[in-house]
């Protein structure tokens, strides 16, 4: 039986650091894919070992848990972490930019300050009425937020949305479905107290859900399998009652 022992491919990776005058650049390196793990996150971390210990990316947990590894794989945002090397082959090479539309510090790591902002506007913590109680109660609340709580505000999902890709920053900016499904997320919470207030928030300017025109492309793309269109379709229909 022959085995291969080298499986060599191009990986094309976007360069740029808004600290230098240097454009931003596209830099090939040829990866033999048998010397590393199996994910495009093992394939940079080894590019950087081995070959090139200026290129920037982030990760942390590197199991798909905590969101930094999102950036854009052979045409599609995903997490660097879970996205097996060749899974992402598209005509003998990987091509690897940063989360589209996003200002870029450095190579694969965007500015997600604004995006944070927009999560924090949404009041994303319980507030409590004083006698709530403590637990969700029944079983069927707590499944309510099945399908919401394992958002990782990895950014994919709004960073390949149009709508948010074209709406201005700033406050009355089209909120993207990440932090919708956040939203979302806190208004199903059946502990919570200020539902109302949540809803009539996110719908006080037209941008910040009406901006959604269900192109599903947020669903396609989530790592985690969860739904912002139909999150968001929700809050829709409860606030036309
Ligand atoms: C990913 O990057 C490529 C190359 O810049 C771009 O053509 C494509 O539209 C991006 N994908 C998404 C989902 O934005
Ligand atoms: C959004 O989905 C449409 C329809 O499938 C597709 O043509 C387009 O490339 C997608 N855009 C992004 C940025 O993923
Ligand atoms: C709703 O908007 C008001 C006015 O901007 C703000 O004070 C309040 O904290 C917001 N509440 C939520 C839940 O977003
Ligand atoms: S909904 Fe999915 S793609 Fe969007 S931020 Fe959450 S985990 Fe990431
Ligand atoms: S369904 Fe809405 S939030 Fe999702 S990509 Fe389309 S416009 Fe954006
Ligand atoms: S390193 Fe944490 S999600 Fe990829």
């Amino acid at each position: 039986m022959l085995y291969s022992i080298f499986i060599v491919v191009a990986i094309k990776i976007y360069r740029y650091s808004e600290e230098s005058e240097k454009k931003p650049y596209v830099q090939t390196y040829n990866l033999n894919l048998k010397e590393c793990g199996p994910m495009i996150l093992d394939a940079l971390i080894h590019i950087k070992n081995t070959q090139d210990p200026t290129l920037t990316f982030r990760r942390s947990c590197r199991e798909g848990i905590c969101g930094s590894c999102a950036m854009n794989i052979s045409g599609s945002n995903t997490l660097a972490c879970i996205k097996k090397t060749t899974d992402a082959i598209d005509g003998g090479s990987i091509a690897i930019y940063p989360l589209p539309h996003m200002h870029v510090v450095r190579d694969l790591v965007p500015d997600l300050t604004h995006f944070y902002q927009q999560h924090k506007s949404v009041k994303p913590w319980l507030e409590p009425s004083p006698d709530a109680p403590r637990y969700n109660g029944k079983e069927e609340n707590r499944h309510k937020l099945d399908g919401l709580y394992e958002c990782i505000l990895c950014a994919c999902c709004s960073t390949s949305c149009p709508s948010y890709w074209w709406s201005e920053g700033g406050d009355g900016g089209y909120l993207g479905p990440a932090v919708l499904l956040q939203a979302f997320r806190w208004i199903s919470d059946s502990r919570d107290s200020i539902q109302r207030e949540r809803l009539a928030n996110i719908s006080s300017d037209n941008l910040k859900i009406y901006k959604c025109h269900t192109i599903l492309n947020c669903t396609r793309v989530c790592p985690k399998g969860l739904n912002p269109a139909l999150a968001i379709a929700k809050m829709k229909l409860m606030l036309a009652h």
